[in-house]
C-alpha cells in the first residue's frame, strides 16, 4: 500500500522538497509520520504546521528508515551527499544529472528521474517521470500515485525526453512571465493603467490557458481559427508569426534543452 511506505526527502526544506511534502500531506494519501526530511539546517519553518514530519540532518539516517528516498537538493550539492542506498528506490528532482550519475552517487539501481516545476506548491505540476530498467511495476505505481499529488505526473519512454521537458515544463512559470512582462510593457506604454493592465494580462494568459487546456482545443487550430476570424487579433497575430515569434521561441528551447543535457 502506497500509504505504508517511508518517504524521506533529502533537501526536504528547499521549494521542490518542501512542495512535494506538502502536496503529499495535503492529498490526505499520506500520513506525516510517514514523512521524513533531512537538511543541512535544521528543523525550519518548513513544515511548522506538521510536528509529526522528523527532520532529521544525517541523510543516512533518512536512507536507512525510508523505503523511498527522493533527492531534491540542487545539482551542484549532489557531490556532498554520501549516502548508501543499496537496494532503495530513488527519485531524483535534480536538473542535467543522468540516472546513471545518481544511481552511482546513491549505490541503488532502482532509480526513477522525475523533473518538477514551481507549479508544485499549487499541485498544478506538469512531473514527468523517467524510470531505470530495474524499477518494477509496484515501484512504478508508487512513484506515479507520489507524483500526481503535486499535479500531472507522467512516465516518459526514454531518459531524452526528460531532458527535453527539463527545458520546457521544468521552466515553470518562465516562458509565461516573459510573454507577461512583454505584454504589461507594451500596455504601460500605451498609457494604461498600471493595475488593470496587470489585471488585463493576467486575465488573459490565465482564462486562455483554461479555454486551451479543454480537451480536444488545438493551439495551432486556435490560432488558425483566429487568423481566419479577420478581426484585430488577427492583424497582431500575423505581425507576431512574420516577425519569428516562433523560432526566438524555438532559440531560446534549444539553448535550454542543451543546458539540460550539461552542455
Ligand atoms: N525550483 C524549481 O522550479 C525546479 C524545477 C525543476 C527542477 N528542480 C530541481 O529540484 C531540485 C531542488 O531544487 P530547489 O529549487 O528545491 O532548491 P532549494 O530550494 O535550494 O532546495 C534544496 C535544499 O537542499 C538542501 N540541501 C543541500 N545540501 C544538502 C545536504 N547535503 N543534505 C541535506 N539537505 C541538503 C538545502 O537545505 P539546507 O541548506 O537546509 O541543507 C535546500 O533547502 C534541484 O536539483 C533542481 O534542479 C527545481
Amino acid at each position: 500500500m502506497a500509504q505504508d511506505a517511508v518517504i524521506g526527502i533529502i533537501g526536504g526544506q528547499g521549494w521542490m522538497g518542501r512542495s512535494l511534502g506538502m502536496a503529499l500531506l495535503g492529498s490526505g494519501e499520506w500520513r506525516a509520520e510517514r514523512l521524513l526530511i533531512s537538511s543541512r539546517t535544521g528543523q525550519g519553518e518548513a513544515f511548522r504546521d506538521w510536528p509529526e514530519v522528523r527532520c532529521l540532518n544525517d541523510n543516512q539516517a533518512l536512507v536507512d528508515r525510508a523505503d523511498v528516498v527522493v533527492l531534491s537538493v540542487r545539482p551542484q550539492d549532489l557531490d556532498a551527499i554520501e549516502v548508501d542506498a543499496h537496494g532503495k528506490l530513488v527519485i531524483s528532482l535534480l536538473a542535467m544529472t543522468s540516472l546513471e550519475a545518481i544511481a552511482e552517487r546513491m549505490g541503488s539501481r532502482r532509480v526513477v528521474r522525475a523533473m518538477p516545476n514551481a507549479a508544485a506548491e499549487l499541485r498544478r505540476a506538469y512531473f514527468p517521470w523517467y524510470a531505470a530498467s530495474e524499477v518494477d511495476d509496484d515501484d512504478r505505481w508508487l512513484v506515479q500515485t507520489l507524483l500526481a499529488s503535486c499535479g500531472t505526473a507522467r512516465e516518459v519512454p526514454e531518459e531524452r525526453d526528460l531532458d527535453y521537458l527539463t527545458a520546457l515544463s521544468g521552466a515553470g512559470p518562465a516562458y509565461p512571465a516573459l510573454l507577461a512582462q512583454a505584454l504589461l510593457t507594451h500596455a504601460r506604454q500605451a498609457g494604461i493603467d498600471d493595475e488593470i493592465a496587470r489585471e488585463a494580462v493576467l486575465e488573459t494568459l490565465v482564462g486562455g490557458a483554461l479555454l486551451l487546456e479543454r480537451e480536444g482545443v488545438d493551439p495551432g487550430e486556435m490560432v488558425e481559427r483566429l487568423i481566419a476570424y479577420e478581426g484585430t487579433t488577427a492583424k497582431g497575430l500575423r505581425s507576431m508569426i512574420d516577425g519569428g515569434l516562433e523560432q526566438v521561441v524555438h532559440r531560446g528551447l534549444n539553448e535550454a534543452y542543451r543546458a539540460a543535457r550539461g552542455g
